[in-house]
């Protein structure tokens, strides 16, 4: 694979920034929880002239001409979304995340209607009520929070806060949260209180596609997710559903149809074709038996890097995990998510700071750090780097500011990752 041949001549000056940020990542261990490294066939479908076409609409009812093939692209990938999930009904046109749910909100609620979404500092997302984001500005947002001293989620307090706050939209879904969901339980609160249940499953898609974590679907009206995370594809979204509204069946759009008229015209202009048909890529490689075992192998890296981190004195948020990531509490070691942040960025760990339960600093220097496996464990790496990372993370934490020491943490990262090349064979070529 050769990478920006003409590149390096046109615009030399983007060329290198391309270049020195493929040698970070490619030089580092990637634990943003968030982020995975995409296959080579999904860079491949990003990189083309998909890019240039205008296609507002959907397959077989665009705003322009010369959609012929972009539509077989885009039902391609809302087929293969709809089977990967078992959804009645896909809309892969969302930009990002946070579109995605901004399009799900608009499709069933009004301005100021009541929503109940996991508290923020204890693993909600932006989205999900922040008063600086849209969500939190012109919707009514309520909070449920992990229990006090398990910092895990009790379904008991869920059940009380909605049946307090009646919502017309009950959310599940989390950024950090390190434990497993009832979807069911979700939706049978949601049911109960006559409130749409929506889940934002962003973080565990790619989990949920393998079968190794429950399915919402059943339990759910809206899914909404992101496709860059677990699931492995282009930085994007998409929106699953029902076809029908149950609380509003004789209305002349269903669900599916109002989901689809908020993500356009409602919000968005023309998709990104070459991003959608990445996202068929992805999709279609998550169908294939062994991302089952890709995703296994993240579930089980992450046991060990908690398990190590826990051995090496450093505390998590619920003892442990059962997905891709762990929440680290910082209390114990005197310093903060930005410190800690920093100090392993010098050791060339990539993680990020990150708000704990009952968190009493601030969002800009919190109590935490999270850190998460799906893109090392793309690399190839397996339990026995898990190891070796979480005792350097360990090691890291405890001499944040110890630069003779963070030099030989680096260089031992470094020759780690040497054996596990981001993209085999890939020359950068310029
Ligand atoms: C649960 C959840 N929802 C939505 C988003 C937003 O996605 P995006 O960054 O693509 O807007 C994120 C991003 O991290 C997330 O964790």
């Amino acid at each position: 694979m050769n990478l920006m041949n003409d590149l390096s001549v046109s615009d030399p000056e983007i060329f290198n920034v391309l270049t020195q940020e493929i040698k970070r990542q490619e030089n580092g261990v990637e634990m943003i929880a968030s982020e995975n490294f995409v296959s080579k066939a999904v860079l491949d479908a990003m990189g083309t002239p998909h890019t240039n076409k205008y296609s507002e609409g959907y397959p077989n009812k665009r705003y322009y001409g010369g959609n012929e093939f972009i539509d077989i692209s885009e039902d391609l990938a809302r087929e293969r979304a709809k089977k990967l999930f078992g959804a009645d009904h896909a809309n892969v046109q969302p930009h990002a995340g946070s579109q995605a749910n901004m399009e799900a909100y608009f499709a069933i609620l009004e301005l100021k209607d009541k929503i109940l979404g996991m508290k923020l500092d204890h693993g909600g997302h932006l989205t999900h009520g922040s008063n600086v984001n849209f969500s939190g500005k012109f919707y009514d947002f309520s909070g449920y929070g992990v229990d006090e001293d398990t910092h895990t989620l009790n379904m008991d307090d869920v059940r009380r806060e909605a049946e307090r706050v009646k919502p017309k939209l009950l959310l599940s879904g989390f950024s950090a949260y390190p434990r497993k969901l009832d979807f069911k339980e979700f939706g049978e609160i949601a049911k109960d209180v006559g409130a749409y249940h929506m889940s934002d499953i962003a973080h565990i898609a790619g989990i949920i596609a393998a079968k190794l974590h429950e399915n919402p679907i059943p339990h759910c009206d809206i899914v909404t997710t992101t496709t860059h995370k677990t699931l492995r594809g282009p930085r994007g979204a998409m929106i699953l559903c029902r076809e029908e509204d149950q609380f509003n069946p004789e209305d002349k759009k269903n669900l599916a149809q109002k989901i689809d008229s908020a993500v356009f015209p409602g919000m968005q202009g023309g998709p990104l074709d070459h991003v959608i048909a990445a996202k068929a890529v992805a999709f279609k490689e998550a169908l294939q038996p062994d991302f089952v075992g890709y995703q296994d192998q993240v579930l089980k890296n992450a046991k060990v890097l908690a398990s190590t981190l826990m051995d090496n004195g450093v505390d998590l948020v619920t003892g442990g995990t059962d997905n891709h990531l762990v929440l680290v509490d910082l209390s114990n070691k005197g310093i903060g998510g930005k410190v800690a942040e920093k100090a392993l960025e010098d050791v060339h760990i990539y993680t990020n700071k990150n708000m704990i339960p009952f968190d009493e600093r601030s969002p800009f220097d919190p109590s935490g750090i999270r850190l998460g496996t799906p893109a090392l464990t793309t690399r190839g790496l397996k339990e026995e780097h898990m190891k070796v990372i979480g005792e350097c993370i360990a090691k890291t934490l405890d001499n944040p500011t110890e630069d003779s020491i963070k030099t030989k943490i680096k260089a031992e990262i470094e020759e780690l990752v040497r054996d596990f090349p981001m993209y085999p064979g890939f020359k950068i070529v310029g």
